[in-house]
């Protein structure tokens, strides 16, 4: 087997992993064969979510989510699903309705369970609920917390967990990497949920950082080894590092770019739970942050090239040496 990020990772029995957006799946052939050549598995940046599954009242069409699905199987890779319950992207079809609690109880339900159902067997790891809290602590306002309360957590997950029994599922964070109000309010939640028997099997940190703003790594490894400690598998699970406004040169951004990729892969390996590590996107060709910033950015393995980056050779480097 030719060396790769993906043969390294599959030797230390870990998923090493990138989100993927349909259209270059559908359309970029350098695209795919990076994709294929070098990750073991994958997460739709956008296609599960509800409002691409479900943008008409009653009418899935899981067009889009099936093809990045049926690329997994045929290059045998997993699935990380994303994501059943989120603040946005819900449809306005649903945003535009009044509904009593029960109604929103019948809907989240019968969305987890048409989604979860569809995907049975072929999606390993669901992000089930992303994104629920805010930075102060509290619960994230959402339709869902409207209309249903806190509950909607646990229903959440015991749901995905009868639909498809043989899927991981995750609490999928931003922010809550280190060792902050968030990350302590989601500790809380999910000690809460555990001892409540709840079928939730880990924790996605995303770790969208940046050279301006490096998570603490101390923080950052207590925070992974309390969650471990509750006997949750850890995944960072969108990682990305901006560069935008960093001292020196490009060739020195990029090496410090690369520093904070193997940081962070290094205190994951610290973790007993540590499960995989996924990044939001394969190269700075299509990377999210320079829409979000308004900045052009790099943050990701690959240029826009497709050319190795030093960061690429960073996390390559710590597989080498597990
Ligand atoms: O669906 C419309 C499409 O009809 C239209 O033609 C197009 C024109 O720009 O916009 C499309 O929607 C965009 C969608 O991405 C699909 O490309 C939205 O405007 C845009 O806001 C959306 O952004 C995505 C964002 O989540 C919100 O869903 C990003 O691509 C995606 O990378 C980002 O991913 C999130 C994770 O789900 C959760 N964690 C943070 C992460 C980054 O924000």
């Amino acid at each position: 087997m030719t060396l790769s990020l993906r043969s390294l990772a599959e030797e230390c029995g870990i998923w090493i992993g990138a989100a993927v957006g349909i259209e270059p799946l559908s359309s970029d052939g350098t695209f795919c064969d990076v994709l294929a050549r070098e990750f073991n598995a994958i997460t739709p940046d956008n296609a599960m979510k509800f409002e691409h599954l479900c943008p008409e009242m009653g009418q899935y069409n899981f067009r889009d989510a099936d093809e990045i699905v049926s690329f997994a199987q045929v290059h045998r890779m997993h699935v990380r699903g994303h994501t059943l319950v989120w603040h946005r992207r819900i449809p306005q079809w649903l945003l535009k309705q009044d509904l009593s609690r029960d109604q929103v109880v019948a809907v989240l339900e019968e969305h987890i369970f048409t989604v979860a159902e569809h995907f049975r067997g072929r999606v390993a790891a669901w992000d089930v609920i992303n994104e629920a809290v805010e930075e102060n602590g509290l619960f994230q306002d959402s339709f869902w917390l409207r209309g249903i309360g806190s509950e909607y957590l646990e229903l959440a997950f015991r749901w995905a967990n009868q639909a498809d029994p043989g899927a991981l599922l995750f609490y999928n964070e931003w922010g809550g990497e280190d060792l902050n109000r968030k990350s302590d309010a989601v500790y809380s939640l999910l000690q809460k949920l555990v001892q409540h028997r709840v079928p939730v099997h880990g924790i996605g940190l995303q770790m969208h950082v940046s050279l301006m703003e490096p998570p603490d790594r101390q923080g950052l490894v207590a925070n992974m080894r309390r969650f471990a400690d509750l006997g949750l598998q850890i995944y960072i699970t969108e990682m990305d590092v901006q560069i935008h406004n960093s001292p020196g040169s490009l060739k020195q951004q990029l090496e410090a770019q690369a520093e904070m990729y193997r940081e962070i892969l290094e205190a994951c390996f610290s973790i007993s739970t540590f499960k995989g590590l996924s990044t939001w996107g394969v190269t700075d060709r299509y990377s999210w942050i320079p829409q979000f910033t308004g900045y052009p950015d790099a943050p990701l393995l690959f240029d826009e090239s497709y050319q190795f980056k030093p960061a690429y050779w960073a996390l390559l480097d710590v597989l080498q040496s597990r």
